[in-house]
């Protein structure tokens, strides 16, 4: 039988200042890079959830030392030591990365150089995601997948020692696919780069040069020089701009609420959903207060919204929002007027079917969304009344999940999520993050 956790509306704002669990996106990519050095790694501030967890466990099983520890906050902090110059070692089984397509994609890139063959697999939702995508510029560099020409996982991967670096042109922007190619680039001779048909998320070719590799970033374009060994670095990790766009629209929905989220990433490939919450008239402004290394971190202060209206987010734009869509959208079915994301196919490729998720549930809510093309068009309702005993389905969705809890956190009835138990995958600190802000803590 399906689990749900049913939702009420919440019966206070919320209010005050709160820091969001580690970025999710960098996180995996603190293990990941760390276990491809020589030497140990310090880092901190390390998201604790089921995705960052695949990522540990894949790098232990390949060799690298992983030794972390749960803080007071939730947060792991701790060592990595990487495998070096050495290599991964052969694993004794296949890597399972669960639910988390990071962790599948980017190990593709960085075992692609070894002499190794390595099964990677996943749950259902990720068995069943594009990797053909990743294997396919990998080919070109020389590394071998079978079975041949296959589209999902599971996957195995023959590397090869003398990969050749490649000018990749790619014809969908995805920071997972780049960084696939830029980290197989790390060990390739020569400069190996990928141009973007729109700027992906930018924390690969921005992390990689802490760890001593000459990258260049720029938008829709990237590149690496190899070879080089890796060096390990020390890192803190900014909270999840993701998470916080969570409590933000929260924010922005509930009556009354006055919210500051510090110290979270606000590096400018994932600040979209920002920029679209200050063009639908919402009262949010943010400011750069430091950086991790490259990544820029600060404050986000904003409060409830009572005016919004509908907005265009451009093609160009999308990936800047690629995981925000599902929150913007219920924003969206409340705001006067039409909003309107271009170019939203890839929103069919990530841990479901999100545009389909989206609109059936924003159709259960009252709103009226629907596609033309590959657009999204959502026309708000800032009224629209919820019937008794709502129930949506998550499809283990975590982004889909928290979605439509703040759906029932800010309505008038009760929604009943079904498995909500997978926002352990990004955000398991959720609940507990808006009680403590429904107090004013
Ligand atoms: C991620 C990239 C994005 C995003 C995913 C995390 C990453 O996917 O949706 O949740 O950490 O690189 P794309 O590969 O579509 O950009």
């Amino acid at each position: 039988m399906t689990s749900y956790v049913e939702i009420s509306p919440l019966s206070s704002p919320i209010s005050g200042s709160i820091r969001v669990s580690g970025d999710k996106s960098i996180s995996h990519r603190s293990i990941l890079f760390s276990a491809m050095c020589e030497g140990t790694s310090k880092v901190t501030g390390v998201l604790n959830s089921d995705d960052v967890q695949a990522s540990i466990e894949a790098v232990h099983a390949l060799g690298a030392k992983v030794d972390l520890a749960k803080q007071p906050d939730g947060s792991l902090s701790g060592t990595i030591t990487g495998w070096g110059a050495e290599g991964p070692k052969q694993p004794d089984g296949p890597i399972d990365c669960h639910n988390s397509g990071t962790t599948a994609r980017l190990l593709m890139g960085i075992l692609a150089p070894w002499d190794i063959e390595v099964e990677i697999t996943g749950d259902e939702s990720l068995c069943s995601r594009p990797m053909r995508r990743i294997t396919a510029p990998l080919m070109l560099m020389g590394a071998k997948f079978s079975p041949d020409g296959a589209e999902n996982l599971p996957i195995t991967i023959h590397g090869n020692k003398n990969l050749k670096a490649i000018q990749y042109d790619s014809p969908m922007a995805s920071a997972q696919l780049k960084s696939a190619v830029l980290l197989a680039g790390v060990s390739a001779n020569g400069t190996t780069s990928v141009t973007e048909p729109a700027q992906s998320r930018t924390h690969t070719e921005l992390m990689l040069s802490e760890y001593g590799v000459e990258t260049v970033a720029n938008t829709r374009f990237a590149s690496v020089e190899g070879p080089v060994q890796m060096q390990a670095s020390d890192l803190n990790v900014p909270g999840d701009a993701s998470s916080a766009a969570f409590l933000c629209c929260l924010a922005v929905l509930l009556k009354g609420s006055e919210l500051t989220v510090e110290h979270v990433l606000l590096s400018a490939s994932r600040t979209g959903f920002l920029r679209t919450l200050e063009r639908m008239g919402a009262n949010i402004e943010w400011v750069v207060e430091g950086s991790e290394g490259k990544e820029v971190y600060g404050s986000i202060h904003v409060k409830y919204s009572p005016n919004i209206k509908g907005c265009e987010i451009p093609a160009k734009y999308f990936a800047t929002v690629i995981d925000e869509v599902p929150i913007l959208a219920l924003v969206a079915s409340h705001a006067k007027g039409i909003t309107v994301f271009r170019g939203c196919e890839e929103l069919r490729a990530k841990e479901s079917d999100r545009l389909d998720a989206i609109i059936d549930g924003l159709t259960e809510l009252g709103a009226s969304a629907w596609t033309h093309g590959d657009d999204l068009f959502i026309e708000g309702d800032p009224d629209f009344e919820l019937p008794d005993g709502l129930r949506l389905p998550s499809n283990g969705d975590h982004r889909m999940a928290i979605t439509w809890a703040i759906a029932g956190m800010v309505g008038k009835k009760p929604i009943e999520v079904e498995d909500f138990d997978c926002v352990s995958v990004s955000y398991p600190n959720f609940i507990e993050d808006v009680t403590s802000l429904t107090k004013g803590e």
